[in-house]
C-alpha cells in the first residue's frame, strides 16, 4: 500500500503561518511515499509568494510532484499574464509543467491546467489529451495510475458542468476504454470525491475523482483549512480527510472505495454510479 500526501491551494501570500507549520511537522510525522501539490501556489503569483512557496516545499517531505493553478498565472499583470503566464512559477517552482512520478506501483501524471484566457476554470489542450491518452492506454505494466490537476473533472455536489476543467469530457472519453485509476485536484477549496461516470453518463469506466480543500490559505469558503492523507493499492483507495480544528489537523472523515469491474464502490456499499433518475436529470452528458 502506497501513501499518498494530497495537498492543495496553498495560496503563499494569505497563508496562516500557525496552520502551515502544523502541516509540514504532519507531514515528517506521517511519512508518505509522495507528497502531491494540486496547484494554487501563491495567491497573486508574485516574486515573493513563489519564493516563500519554494523555501516551504522544500521543507516538506519528498519526493513531491506538483502542477501549478490559476492563481500561479498573474491576473492584473496583462503583459505577464498572456506573454509569460507561468515564467514566475517555471523560475522557482519548476520549469516542468507536466511532470511524471513513477515507481514500482504508481505512475503520476500531473497535468497544467492553469491558461491565460480561461483564467479561472482553466483547461487541457488537444495535446495534452492525446499526450495523456498515450500515457495511459499503452500502459503494460498494472499499477495505480493517477492524473493529477489544480482544476477539478468533477463538479463540487451542488455545482453544474460549468465547474469542471475545460474538455473535461473529451479528455474522459478519449481514455474511458484505458485504465485511469483516480483523478486528484483542488481549485475549489472543498474536499470531496466520487466516480467521473456520476456526471458523464457517456463513460463505461468510472475513474475515482478526489479533491482537496485548501491546505493552508485563510481565504477558505463554506470549508475549513483541511487536506486528503491518501492509501492505495491496486483496486482500492481510502482518503483520510484531515481538517484544521482551530488547533491541529484531525481526522475528519474517512471514504474507502474499492474497484468492482467498471466502476468503485464505497465501502458501506452504496454504490458509486448512481442510477436514479435524479442523478440523470443532473447528469452533465444528457444535455
Ligand atoms: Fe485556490
Ligand atoms: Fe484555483
Amino acid at each position: 500500500v502506497k501513501k499518498i500526501a494530497h495537498i492543495s491551494d496553498l495560496h503563499f501570500g494569505t497563508v496562516v503561518p500557525e496552520i502551515a507549520e502544523s502541516l509540514k511537522l504532519l507531514l515528517h510525522a506521517e511519512r508518505p511515499d509522495l507528497v502531491i501539490i494540486s496547484g494554487d501556489l501563491t495567491q497573486r503569483a508574485r516574486s515573493g509568494q513563489y519564493k516563500d512557496a519554494k523555501e516551504y516545499l522544500d521543507s516538506l517531505p519528498q519526493p513531491q510532484l506538483v502542477v501549478p493553478g490559476n492563481h500561479d498565472v498573474p491576473l492584473f499583470n496583462v503583459f505577464a499574464r498572456f506573454l509569460a503566464p507561468l515564467a514566475g512559477y517555471k523560475r522557482y517552482i519548476s520549469d516542468d509543467l507536466d511532470p511524471v512520478y513513477e515507481d514500482d506501483d504508481l505512475v503520476v501524471l500531473g497535468l497544467n491546467t492553469a491558461r491565460s484566457f480561461t483564467w479561472k476554470n482553466g483547461r487541457v489542450s488537444p495535446e495534452q489529451i492525446s499526450y495523456i491518452k498515450q500515457r495511459i492506454c499503452g500502459a503494460k505494466e498494472r499499477k495505480v495510475t493517477i492524473l493529477v490537476t489544480h482544476h477539478p473533472f468533477l463538479p463540487p455536489p451542488e455545482q453544474g458542468k460549468g465547474a469542471v476543467v475545460g474538455r473535461a469530457r473529451e479528455l474522459l472519453k478519449a481514455i474511458d476504454e484505458c485504465d485511469l485509476d483516480l483523478m486528484l485536484a483542488g481549485h475549489f477549496h472543498q474536499s470531496y470525491s466520487g466516480g467521473t461516470s456520476e456526471a458523464y453518463t457517456l463513460l463505461e469506466n468510472s475513474t475515482l475523482v478526489v479533491q482537496a480543500g485548501t491546505a493552508t490559505s485563510h481565504r477558505t469558503k463554506d470549508e475549513r483549512n483541511s487536506f486528503n492523507m491518501i492509501e492505495t493499492e491496486e483496486g482500492f483507495v481510502r482518503v483520510s480527510i484531515r481538517t484544521w480544528n482551530g488547533a491541529a489537523f484531525e481526522e475528519e472523515r474517512v471514504e474507502v472505495y474499492r474497484e468492482d469491474g467498471n466502476h468503485w464502490e464505497r465501502e458501506d456499499h452504496k454504490p458509486i454510479r448512481d442510477t436514479t433518475e435524479e442523478a440523470e436529470n443532473q447528469s452533465i452528458t444528457s444535455r
